[in-house]
């Protein structure tokens, strides 16, 4: 990334002029960047502790801290698996377990490749197929975990890119 050619940096720091001074300006200046970028990387980190006047540490601590602020770029896909409780009763937490083994990955990371996100949801409305799980719109009823690895190899093969 370029700061000196990117005009999101130019956006970003006409937004953190703004509101540099207001109370919590470094959350609302992180919000700003995540509109502005889709994620919050180091070199924008560094571009908002500069203006702000803020170390980048304490903005990461931040950051890190709040799971609306994500820290790398959004997969291609997201994986969502249903923890609500008759999913959960069902299995579903076998379920998590191998999608994390599969992908190497916690809930709320994204893989190596940035190809796959991993998140869990409540309730997806439909409990009385539980387990259930969900890559980007597409919806597996009755998951069982010996078969995780299976699907998600089976996903990659019709979506390669
Ligand atoms: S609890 Fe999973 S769909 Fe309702």
């Amino acid at each position: 990334m370029n700061k000196c050619e990117d005009v999101r940096f130019t956006e970003l720091k006409k937004r953190i002029d703004k509101i540099k001074h207001k109370k919590g300006a470094p959350i609302i200046c992180l919000q700003e960047a995540q509109t502005i970028f889709g994620y919050l990387c180091f070199e924008i980190l560094e571009f908002i502790s500069i203006e702000i006047k803020i170390s980048v540490q304490k903005l990461y601590e931040v950051a890190s801290y709040y799971p609306q602020f994500k820290l790398s770029l959004p997969a291609k896909h997201k994986i969502s698996v249903c923890l609500g409780t008759a999913c959960y009763v069902r299995g579903a937490g076998e379920v998590l377990d191998s999608v994390k083994r599969v992908l190497g990955i916690c809930e709320g990371e994204s893989s190596k490749d940035d190809y796959f996100s991993l998140d869990t949801v409540r309730c997806l409305g439909c409990c009385s197929l539980a387990p259930v799980m969900m890559i980007d719109e597409q919806f597996f009823p009755n998951v069982q975990a010996e078969k995780v690895e299976k699907i998600i190899r089976d996903f990659k093969d019709s979506h390669p890119s």
